[in-house]
């Protein structure tokens, strides 16, 4: 890599207000496959993942309103957001009162693209940059999944994991724009939100988005 991850984000981003969610800012780019290639370039690799974290997902976007609809869901918490990308919702739970959060992802731009959007936010949020999908899940109080179901691979990790989470009685927050593999069976919806994304990520520029708990154990079937 010819750059750090943190100046490749500055480089291609602008720090702009998230539509729906004003109050918080982010690092956002507002074409994708340019900026794909830039990443494809600048790791050499024509693998490389999509630059998620330059964008605010439908998910995450719903995650976000219903933590300044709900400050309770994670005032005073220990906060984990999984899949964090750019960040988004770790610092709703933040600006909710969150007592600290930390934005878990496997991409190095994310990750630097976190500690860019905390800081612009006035937020501490601690970031892991690793999979914690093998490991139990951590000791906090709200685990956060935003946009999380896109891709079979990565949902049939994401819900077992999820499950473990609910059974040691952490509560979870999973937002969701209508993927694919999301587990409808597995949760209960809390509410929905019609989001402002962009016809770069999506079909249509607004997304009806839901957030969701997950079904307590004695509720399976
Ligand atoms: C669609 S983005 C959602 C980002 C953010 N939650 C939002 O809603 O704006 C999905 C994110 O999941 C991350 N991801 C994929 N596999 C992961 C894993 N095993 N552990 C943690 N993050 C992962 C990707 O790097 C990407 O940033």
């Amino acid at each position: 890599m010819a750059t750090s991850p943190r100046a490749f984000v500055l480089r291609h981003t602008q720090l702009l207000r998230v539509p729906g969610l004003e109050e918080i800012r982010l690092h956002l780019a507002d074409r994708v496959l340019p900026l794909w290639h830039a990443v494809q370039v600048e790791t050499d690799d024509l693998d490389a993942a999509l630059p998620y974290w330059a964008f605010a997902w439908g998910g995450g976007l719903a995650i976000g309103r219903y933590l300044r609809d709900h400050p309770e869901a994670a005032a005073g918490r220990r906060v984990f957001d999984l899949a964090s990308g750019s960040g988004l919702c770790a610092l709703a739970s933040m600006r909710a009162g969150a007592a600290e959060a930390t934005g878990a992802d496997i991409d190095a731009f994310a990750a630097a693209s976190i500690e860019l959007n905390a800081r612009a936010n006035g937020h501490r949020v601690a970031v892991v940059r690793r999979d914690v999908l093998d490991e139990e899940p951590p000791e906090v109080d709200l685990i956060l999944a935003g946009d999380c179901w896109y891709e079979a691979s990565l949902a049939q990790r994401v819900l077992p994991w999820l499950l473990r989470a609910r059974d040691r009685e952490i509560d979870v927050l999973v937002g969701d724009p209508g993927r694919r593999y999301l587990p409808t069976n597995e949760l209960v919806e809390l509410a929905s939100y019609d989001v402002r994304t962009t016809t770069e990520l999506e079909d249509l520029e607004f997304k009806h988005a839901r957030v969701f708990g997950m079904r307590p154990a004695f509720e399976q079937t």
